[in-house]
């Protein structure tokens, strides 16, 4: 019998939107209807991508290199983690992806998107996620939440406001133009109420 593909749901929202404690809700939702999930992030989920996180996240450089880095960690995350864990049947679930270098590099750097499309084309023109969960707030609640860090923040942490807040809007933009993919959730409510709505969001793909 051919193994069924499995899905692909990723994660996305501003940093501070407080998405990564619902990552581990789903795999274990998931986990209980016999689904065998992978659980990864970007940039980073391969040897070689979390060596390209760790620059990404402390070195400067040109906004065009970052661009071309997050791509270069997606390459290498598709072909090692992404792709073979969904042609076995497991579901992938994946902490930030290409709406990500949309919303930072273009939103907040004020990249092209244009540049974005032919990238996107080149490194997974065939691949889409099923579902992406956008976390969205407010900068200004989010930011509360990343004072509570007691590590040093990241080059991406230690942006202004406005960079965020341009961050948020480009996700939403994405997230009109791409409705049937990206369900928004207010993530500025009690963690319950998200819960709830994550798990309908991926219920609704598990038929
Ligand atoms: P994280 O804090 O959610 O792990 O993500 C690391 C940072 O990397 C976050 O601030 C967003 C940023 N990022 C981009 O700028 N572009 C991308 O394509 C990805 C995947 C992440």
């Amino acid at each position: 019998m051919m193994q069924m593909r499995g899905k692909f749901i990723t994660f996305e929202g501003i940093d501070g939107a407080g998405k990564s404690s619902h990552i581990a809700g789903v795999c274990s939702f998931l986990a209980a209807r016999g689904i065998a999930v992978v659980s990864t992030r970007e940039p980073g989920g391969t040897p070689l991508g979390e060596k390209l996180r760790e620059l990404l996240l402390n070195e400067p450089m040109h906004l065009e290199t970052e661009a071309l880095l997050m791509f270069a960690a997606r390459r290498e995350h598709l072909d090692q983690v992404i792709e073979p864990a969904l042609a076995r049947g497991d579901w992938v679930v994946c902490d930030r992806f290409t709406d990500a270098t949309y919303a930072y590099q273009h939103g907040g750097r004020g990249l092209d998107r244009n540049k974005f499309a032919d990238l996107e084309r080149w490194v997974h023109g065939h691949l889409q996620p099923d579902l992406t969960l956008l976390f969205d707030l407010p900068f200004a609640v989010a930011r509360e939440r990343i004072a509570l860090q007691t590590r040093e923040l990241d080059r991406f942490e230690q942006e202004r406001a406005d960079f965020h807040e341009r961050v948020r809007q480009a996700y939403l933009e994405r997230a009109a133009a791409a409705s049937q993919r990206i369900h928004v959730i207010d993530a500025n409510q009690p963690l319950q109420n998200i819960k709830k709505l994550v798990e309908d969001a991926v219920a609704s793909i598990c038929k």
